[in-house]
């Protein structure tokens, strides 16, 4: 690994990192680490992909692509939604081409091995009598739905480096059970390609350091912003404020930001007002959607959601928005955003879709931009790791569970 043209070994390299600096460069950019970065971090982690109302009937498939690994989630004829690995049991072709389609059966293009919804392998040509077909089943993937939110992970069924899902489930339940997640349907969906490494677009996203300087419509709608940029904590009476109230309507409050139990996953959420008289996430803070689910009150309220370093969650009283980041290559990354509001509205009726999209489309507009810039910077041969402020709290925590968690 060339750090000033010395060689050091990758547990050198990671050793070495400064608590509460920036990366060196190669972990934004060198291939073999963001193969360590592959298989000891992302494949450990529960990974949102898709809504349940993506794939909504029998035979109903999509493709989720990460790094090398092609993962088809496909509703079977029982309803269950199932993950594989996109690789033939035959020669290993890719089975599923197309990014989203509806079939009977995954035949392989190849030479044409047939398996059912539920990964079995019912058919191969030519093949010797006595061969025995129920020793070839597709790899199955882990794969867990709570309240319509599909995560998978790639590791092993009962690998011991993976949280416990239930710990994640239990906080969407806590949270989301008024909306009714599961009755939504996606409106919008907008894909960010990001030429950037990663771990850089993590750490954008877990700091809002940059938001005043970078994010002018996001600091206008939302008034933690302005309140921690003055003082830091300057905005809990406010939230304890308004919590007291929202308690009082029987809608769920309170903030956690950690891991789960192991240190294995990125685990938190919070919630917190809006702004003063903002009911939803828009220009106007008036509402963009129908209230979500059995939801009977505005009240005024965000809620955001960590799940892992790849996967988050904003929702508000009418909608919801799910953030997926996904490694590519070292040094390209694709960030999904989808836009949920309840199953029964009517987009132009009771949905108004530009207003819908507005705040976190531009936000993520110019996310991308800081982002690529940041790349471009520490690709310089003068780039050295920087001291993370005070309001990176959240970046700096998650780079140093990184490290734990890339070294042993
Ligand atoms: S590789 Fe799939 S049938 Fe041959
Ligand atoms: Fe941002």
């Amino acid at each position: 690994m060339g750090a000033n043209g010395n060689t050091v070994s990758m547990d050198e390299l990671v050793a070495r990192q400064k608590p509460g600096f920036t990366l060196e460069q190669p972990f934004y950019r060198d291939p073999e680490i963001f193969k360590r970065d592959m298989t000891k971090i992302v494949s450990k982690q529960w990974l949102y992909v898709a809504h349940v109302s993506e794939i909504p009937n029998a035979g109903d498939y999509l493709l989720y692509n990460i790094g090398e690994e092609s993962i088809i989630l496909v509703r079977g004829r029982d309803n269950e939604v199932r993950a594989f690995f996109n690789v033939c049991r035959h020669r290993g072709s890719h089975i599923c081409l197309e990014q989203t389609g509806s079939v009977r059966t995954l035949t392989c293009p190849y030479h044409a091995w047939v398996f059912d919804l539920k990964g079995k392998l019912i058919a191969a040509r030519g093949m010797p009598e006595d061969f025995d077909k129920s020793k070839f089943p597709l790899h199955t993937c882990q794969a867990r739905v709570c309240q319509g939110l599909i995560f998978i992970c790639l590791a092993e069924e009962g690998d011991a480096d993976v949280a416990d899902f239930s710990e994640i489930a239990a906080d969407i339940e806590n949270f989301c059970s008024l909306h009714h997640l599961e009755d939504t349907k996606i409106v919008h969906r907008e894909v960010y390609p990001t030429p950037a490494n990663w771990k850089l677009v993590v750490d954008n996203f877990m700091e809002c350091y940059h938001c005043t300087p970078a994010h002018p419509e996001y600091t206008m709608v939302n008034a933690y912003v302005k309140a921690e940029d003055r003082e830091r904590g300057s905005y809990d009476a406010t939230i304890d404020a308004w919590s007291e109230e929202t308690r009082a309507l029987g809608h769920p409050v309170g903030n956690d930001y950690g891991t789960d139990k192991g240190g294995r996953q990125p685990h938190g959420y919070w919630r917190q007002p809006i702004r003063e008289g903002y009911v939803s996430l828009s220009e106007d803070g008036q509402p963009v959607a129908p209230l979500m689910g059995d939801l009977k009150h505005w009240d005024g309220g965000e809620t955001a959601f960590t799940f892992g370093p790849l996967s988050h969650a904003y929702l508000c009283s009418d909608h919801l928005c799910m953030f997926r980041f996904t490694p590519v290559t070292p040094e390209h990354s694709e960030v999904v955003i989808t836009w949920h509001v309840r199953a029964d509205a009517e987009v132009g009726k009771d949905v108004d879709l530009e207003r819908l999209k507005w705040m976190w489309d531009v936000t993520t507009i110019e996310d991308t931009k800081i982002i690529i810039d940041n790349q471009k910077g520490v690709n310089s041969s003068r780039y050295v790791p920087g001291p993370y402020a005070p309001q990176e709290g959240g970046s700096s925590a998650l780079t140093s569970w990184y490290l734990e968690r890339l070294a042993s």
